[in-house]
């Protein structure tokens, strides 16, 4: 018998999403919850992610995705995780000649190799265990250069998170633990707004985009 909508049930499992505080992150997590999930929302913005958790009904804690010791205490004091959202991200335009190396390590650090950390320490439990699902939050950037902003390192770490996903997902199989990605296109939230005041990348945006706008992050 072909089942229902309740396959998209998640009422008894325990999410948790990375820069869940707000825009795409925090709209997962309200989709989450909707559906049954109890949704931790982890952000470096603890007052912010408080605030969203309260709102959909989950709790919240404060996690910088940089932050090696962090995630490692956050993986000892929750229970084990259903599914997991890699979803902190951030974004640095400049040109790549001009572009200091800091921002470039910092822009690899938060997408890059805080979707790795965040996924190995998490992960672990889940390969464990023999099940789990990891989602990582990747972008069109990660297949293409976008155009006009210069954002070597944003478009780097996103490739980056691509293969990631592929690697991980290959390496845990077996475990019964799947590894995806996401790849939205421009999104209104708080990271593109410097880019939406800027008609001059704006309205290219708008011209490659066949719909002819932003997603909306819910
Ligand atoms: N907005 C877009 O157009 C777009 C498109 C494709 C992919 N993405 C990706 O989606 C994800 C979410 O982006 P968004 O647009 O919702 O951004 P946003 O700026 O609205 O929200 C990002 C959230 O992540 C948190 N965060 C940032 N750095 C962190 C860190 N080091 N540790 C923990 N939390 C941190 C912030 O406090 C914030 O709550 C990112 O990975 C981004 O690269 C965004």
């Amino acid at each position: 018998m072909v089942k229902g909508i309740e396959r998209f049930s998640l009422e008894g499992k325990c999410a948790l999403v990375t820069g869940g505080a707000k825009g795409i992150g925090r709209a997962i997590g309200e989709a989450m919850s909707a559906a049954g999930a109890s949704v931790i929302v982890a952000d470096m913005d603890l007052r912010e992610a408080e605030k969203t958790a309260a709102a959909l009904g989950g709790s919240a804690i404060a996690l910088e995705v940089t932050d090696a010791k962090a995630v490692e205490a956050a993986v000892a004091g929750l229970e084990a995780l259903d599914t997991l959202i890699n979803n902190a991200g951030i974004v640095h335009n400049g040109p790549s000649t001009e572009i200091d190396i800091a921002a470039w390590e910092r822009v690899i650090d938060v997408n890059l190799s805080g979707v790795f950390r965040t996924a190995r320490a998490f992960g672990r439990a889940m390969v464990a265990r023999g099940k789990g699902s990891v989602i990582s939050t990747s972008s069109i950037c990660g297949q293409v250069p976008v155009w006009p902003q210069p954002q070597a390192a944003y478009n780097a770490a996103k490739a980056g998170v691509n293969l990631v996903t592929k690697s991980l997902a290959v390496e845990w199989a077996r475990s019964g633990v799947r590894v995806n990605a996401v790849a939205p296109g421009y999104t209104a939230t708080e990271l593109t707004l410097a880019g939406r005041s800027k008609p001059e990348w704006y309205n290219v945006w708008l011209d490659r985009t066949p719909m002819g706008r932003l997603a909306d992050p819910d």
